[in-house]
């Protein structure tokens, strides 16, 4: 072991590069569009299909794609809308560019995601709020559509609650053999470096909303009402333009969609490589399960788009999660944790006097969590590396 421990350097997340970014780059740079413009609507028109989506937005970053559809859904000052504590803090903070209040939800023990049951206890001790952002955390889907009982989609429909997906880890995720993406009136897609497909930063909102996706497409580029792409291509002269709201600078540039639509091609295949590494993990940790918890799945294998496997160390354990951490990083082998909840975010905590005890299963998986190396192409030979250091450190 301590020979292999020289030998292997493993990161927590490793970009693969598909085959044709290089070539679609050097045609936005010999084309002298390196703002928004073809490949833009390209990668846009190839992921609304891919998602089954009726409209798709590009933008800059997976928050930008939050930001401008909680802005297009309604979002006013002084409104309050349902957000999971154990996420990133994207998904809250763009409550507040709004000068709305987030009410932070507990989540589902093993799978981190709100249930039905969760939402409706929610509902019923807040029932002025009118908004939700479901968080698919992990790229497993929440329980939208639900055959035995009501999912998500129609409690918030009988509620009149509005809800926003926010998808930064799902893609491509099923359920009941429907794209994340089409399931709800919006979902965010965020595009970051270790994403399941990446465009460097960058992030996508789809809609089935055509209404929704004008607003959007319109407050990415300063609230005018025209893109630059269009002013030089169609018939009115390109300078002229009006401003018709206060907007924002969010459009994703040619260069990052090139990657985009380089990466599309093959997403697919990532996320079957990935569902390979989490396939080894259950097989090579179920001997340690007396230790630690594997993550929980209500989808099948190959609707999960597996952008994580975050397993939790359970209180009998005889290191603590951040020794663990410790001694992983000690073997060459980099882990993470998703999330530190964000009712202990100093911000969150102290703004809205919130109390852990609220939060009683996401406060057990904060107690223990930690997300290993997951990536297309990981190679057997590592996965037996990291099974066999944690049994090691856990000496199982
Ligand atoms: C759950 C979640 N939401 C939103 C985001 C924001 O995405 P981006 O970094 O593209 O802005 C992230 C990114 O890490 C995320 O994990």
């Amino acid at each position: 072991m301590d020979r292999l421990k020289k030998a292997m350097r493993i990161p927590f997340a490793k970009v693969p590069v598909a085959a044709n970014e290089l070539k679609y780059i050097k045609e936005v740079l010999e084309s002298g569009w390196l703002t928004t413009a073809g490949k833009a609507m390209a990668f846009e028109k190839n992921f609304a299909d891919a998602v089954q989506a009726r409209f798709a937005c590009a933008v800059n970053s997976g928050t930008a794609a939050l930001h401008l559809g909680l802005e297009a859904l309604g979002v006013k000052p002084g409104d309050r809308v349902f957000v999971p504590s154990m996420t990133f803090t994207s998904s809250a903070e763009i409550i507040r560019y709004l000068q709305a209040n987030p009410v932070f939800l507990d989540t589902e023990y093993g799978t981190n995601l709100i249930t039905p049951e969760i939402l409706q206890e929610a509902i019923n001790k807040n029932p002025d709020v009118r908004y939700l952002i479901v968080v698919h955390y992990g790229g497993h889907a929440a329980r939208m559509l639900s055959d035995e009982q009501e999912g998500i989609l129609d409690i918030c429909k009988k509620h009149r609650i509005k809800i926003l997906e926010d998808a930064a880890h799902a893609f491509p995720a099923r359920l009941n053999n429907q794209m994340v993406g089409s399931l709800g009136e919006v979902a965010c897609f965020s595009f970051y470096a270790n994403k399941p497909i990446t465009t460097g930063e960058g992030g996508m909102l789809t809609t089935q909303n055509e209404a929704i996706a004008g607003r959007v497409k319109k407050m990415r580029l300063h609230g005018i009402d025209r893109d630059v792409w269009n002013r030089f291509t169609g018939n009115k002269p390109s300078w002229e333009y009006d401003v018709v709201e206060a907007g924002y600078k969010y459009n994703m540039p040619d260069v990052n969609a090139a990657i985009g639509l380089a990466q599309l091609e093959k997403a697919e295949e990532f996320r079957a490589e990935r569902q390979r590494v989490a396939e080894y993990y259950y097989e090579h940790l179920t001997p340690l399960k007396h230790l630690i918890d594997l993550p929980v799945t209500h989808v099948p294998f190959q609707d999960h788009a597996w952008h994580l496997f975050p397993v939790v160390l359970k209180e009998n354990a005889p290191v603590s999660r951040n020794k663990f951490i410790e001694k992983m990083a000690e073997a060459g082998i980099g882990t993470s944790v998703h999330y530190k909840p964000l009712h202990r975010m100093t911000y969150y905590k102290n703004k809205y006097q919130l109390k852990a005890s609220d939060f009683p299963n996401t406060e057990k998986t904060w107690r223990g969590n930690v997300s290993l190396p997951i990536f297309p192409y990981m190679q057997d030979d590592e996965l037996d590396y990291i099974c066999k250091t944690i049994g090691k450190i856990l000496k199982y």
